[in-house]
């Protein structure tokens, strides 16, 4: 392995005959919560092991990476803000092993739709803050959704303050308050390796992609946080599917809702 290379985080030799198990009651658009429980507790006796329930993914006899990998056990613990942190860990996961090819491109780190950091953080936290020296921008309106009566729990005033905070010590981390693509013009990098846009709405996602995709290096990884989300989300998908479309992409769909494209 050339010596530039930067290390990644060891994965353990694995033993043959132990799985891990996930299961959260946390997944949307169930009509009977309740109910819904009592099938994962009956589930969970018919599966092999290697099962996942959560975040609206039900699978079982897999591996489970995420949490083969103590890096990113360790991450995602330390940084779990709410019930709905843990359920994603295999989306989580997703974001660290595009960092992981990311990290050894020429070109920053993006975020768009930030929220409280947590993204960003178990990123850099999979790492380790020291060693994680690529810069890393996150975009957000911080203390209210620009869509109206969408604001996540902790929107309001002082959010931005507060995420600040908890990247007190990361000083790779450059946040930008504003409304997107608004923000861009009070900084943004030249070039792009690694882009997560979780926007929750297809007009802000598309004029992200409108700013920031030229920039986006050959090899890039684009993480789209919602592109296979059905419902309110479907809309992301139309919007997505014909923008890469007219130049030449097709999004690699994935299970957990979300979608990926690699720059050429
Ligand atoms: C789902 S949250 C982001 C979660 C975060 N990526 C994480 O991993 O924890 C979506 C965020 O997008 C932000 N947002 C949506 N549209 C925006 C826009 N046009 N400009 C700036 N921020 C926007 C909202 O304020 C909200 O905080």
């Amino acid at each position: 392995m050339p010596a530039a290379l930067p290390p990644l985080p060891s994965l353990p030799d694995l033993p043959m005959d132990r799985l891990n198990n996930f299961a959260t009651p946390v997944s949307w658009g169930i009509t009977d919560p309740q109910r819904f429980q009592e099938l994962m507790e009956e589930l969970k006796t018919l599966f092999t092991p290697g099962y996942y329930m959560g975040d609206n993914l039900i699978t079982w006899g897999r591996n489970l990476s995420a949490f083969e990998d103590p890096a990113f056990v360790q991450a995602l613990s330390s940084n779990i803000q709410n019930p709905s942190d843990e359920a994603i860990a295999w989306r989580r996961y997703l974001l660290v092993c595009s960092a992981c090819h990311a990290m050894q491109l020429d070109g920053d780190f993006v975020e768009c739709g930030v929220y409280l950091g947590t993204g960003i953080k178990t990123v850099i936290d999979y790492f380790g803050k020291q060693r994680f020296g690529k810069p890393f921008w996150g975009y957000d309106t911080f203390d209210y959704h620009p869509a109206a009566n969408h604001n996540f729990a902790e929107q309001r005033a002082g959010l931005f303050e507060k995420v600040q905070q908890r990247f007190a010590d990361y000083p790779q981390v450059q946040l930008i308050k504003g409304f997107l693509p608004d923000s861009f013009a009070q900084g943004c990098p030249d070039k792009v390796a690694y882009l997560h846009i979780d926007l929750n709405n297809a007009e802000g996602e598309i004029a992200t992609l409108e700013h920031l995709w030229d920039r986006v290096v050959p090899g890039g990884m684009v993480v789209l946080d919602d592109y296979e989300w059905a419902g309110v989300y479907r809309a992301q998908k139309r919007a997505e599917d014909q923008w890469f479309q007219a130049r030449g992409y097709r999004v690699f769909p994935l299970p957990t809702g979300q979608g990926f494209v690699i720059k050429r």
